[in-house]
C-alpha cells in the first residue's frame, strides 16, 4: 500500500484545522516543489505552545504531515518546536513514499516560520542558523560579499 494508516486517518481527519484569532506567532511558507501554501498559527504561554491550527492549499501529504506536526508540537516548548525535523513527523506517521517527501517539509517550515514570527514580535533573541535547514543559501549570503 502507498500510504500507512496513519497517513490516511490524519488526510481524512486532520487534527487542528483552523485559524487562532490572537494568534502569538504566524507562519505562512510556500513549497517551491509544487507552489502549494501552508499557514501555522501559534498560542504561546510561558513558552508552552498551548494551542496550534494550521490551514492548507496542499496535497493529501502536506494535510497528513501538517496534523502530525500539530499534534507533535501541542505541549511542547518553543524551543523544543523548534527542532522538530520533517524526518520525525514522516516516522510518526509510519513513513511516505519518497516522492511525497518534500510535502512534510512544508509543514516543519510553517512551524518554524510561526516560531519565529513569535519570536521576532516579543523581541526574543535568536540564531538566524535556527531557522535554517542548510539546503539554501540564504545563511551564507555574507560570505559572497565582495567577490
Ligand atoms: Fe505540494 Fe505535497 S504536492 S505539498
Amino acid at each position: 500500500m502507498l500510504y500507512s494508516e496513519k497517513v490516511m486517518d490524519h488526510f481524512r481527519n486532520p487534527r487542528n484545522v483552523g485559524e487562532i484569532a490572537d494568534a502569538d506567532g504566524v507562519g505562512e511558507v510556500g513549497n517551491a516543489k509544487c507552489g502549494d501554501i501552508m499557514k501555522m498559527y501559534l498560542k504561546i504561554e510561558d513558552g508552552i505552545i498551548v494551542d496550534v491550527k494550521f490551514e492548507t492549499f496542499g496535497c493529501g501529504s502536506a494535510i497528513a504531515t501538517s496534523s502530525m506536526a500539530t499534534e507533535l508540537i501541542k505541549g511542547k516548548q518553543v524551543d523544543e518546536a523548534l527542532s522538530l525535523t520533517n524526518q520525525a513527523v514522516v516516522e510518526a506517521l509510519d513513513g511516505l513514499p519518497a516522492h511525497k517527501i518534500h510535502c512534510s517539509v512544508l509543514a516543519e517550515e510553517a512551524v518554524r516560520a510561526a516560531i519565529k514570527d513569535y519570536y521576532d514580535k516579543n523581541g526574543i533573541a535568536y540564531e538566524p542558523e535556527q531557522f535554517c535547514s542548510g539546503d539554501c543559501s540564504c545563511c551564507h549570503e555574507h560570505d559572497h560579499h565582495g567577490e
